[in-house]
């Protein structure tokens, strides 16, 4: 699959891009049963939260090594369908993955994503340019009740703020000060819902305001994403980096795989 001409403007424009019904039921089913497995692994890179002591994040499913490495997860960014459109709004075929992660939103108790946009951290990390783009993959219904993302058109455009360390989530990271995210939404458009269904995708900017709600609803919000940088955009030494399930250090280039990728994963696994 390749972007067209207006999705790539509207891209540019909006700073996200949301394309319905990218994954099949089957493969949504394949994705969530191995998210399931992964869930289960007690690991650094494993963050919980809540009673249920459900993760509210864990990384590093993209690599095939390690605590939560996975076949069907190294598989899924590397699908034409997503290694392609990476390319075309990158500009740009060699790209590696930043990180990767699954949010595990669940019933009632998943918790707030307060605004922030990624850049603010990844220029921490030592990369040097805001030219990096996540694709999200929903594997449960995304609601507003549910805590879905909400994103800011546009924000994109006006360059990263800085951020400042938040420590009011279970996973504590770099938010946006309360004064900039309101000036910002007193300014700039008005915040949209990005709502779906299982196998709905959605790319966003690494520049774009972003936040999520708590799950209030009675179901799981679970979603994948996977964040794509250019391989000469990579991070350059910093004091005190970051582990690298969240900074990876591995920059080879991706490849394409096989359309079929996750299917046969599966089918090897089980
Ligand atoms: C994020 O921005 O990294 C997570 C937001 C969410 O999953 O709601
Ligand atoms: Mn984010």
């Amino acid at each position: 699959m390749l972007l067209g001409s207006s999705e790539l403007a509207n891209f540019d424009r909006d700073g996200f891009l949301i394309i319905r019904k990218l994954f099949s039921e089957e493969e949504v089913f394949i994705l969530r049963k191995e998210a399931a497995r992964i869930a289960q692994v007690e690991a650094e890179c494993v963050i919980r939260e809540g009673k249920s002591k459900t993760p509210k994040i864990m990384f590093r499913m993209h690599e095939t090594d390690g605590p939560t490495g996975s076949k069907i997860y190294n598989a899924t960014p590397r699908l034409p369908r997503i290694l392609r459109p990476a390319i075309q709004l990158l500009q740009d075929d060699q790209l590696y993955l930043h990180h990767s992660k699954i949010n595990l939103k669940s019933a009632i108790e998943g918790s707030v994503w307060p605004w922030h946009q990624d850049f603010g951290q990844w220029q921490l990390d030592g990369i040097k340019n805001p030219d990096l783009v996540t694709f999200m993959i929903m594997l449960d219904d995304a609601t507003e009740l549910g805590g879905c993302l909400y994103f800011q058109p546009a924000s994109h455009k006006s360059g990263r703020i800085k951020p400042f360390w938040d420590e009011t989530t279970p996973y504590k990271f770099l938010a946006l000060p309360p004064d900039d995210v309101q000036r910002s939404l007193r300014e700039g458009l008005a915040p949209v819902p990005i709502t779906g269904k299982p196998g709905d995708t959605v790319i966003f900017h690494c520049n774009l305001l972003h936040a999520s709600g708590q799950n209030l609803s009675p179901t799981d919000r679970w979603q994948v994403y996977f964040c794509f940088n250019r391989v000469s955009n990579h991070p350059s030494d910093v004091e005190q980096p970051r582990p690298d399930y969240v900074r990876s250090l591995n920059w080879s280039v991706m490849e394409a795989v096989d359309d079929t990728a996750i299917i046969q994963a599966e089918a090897i696994i089980s």
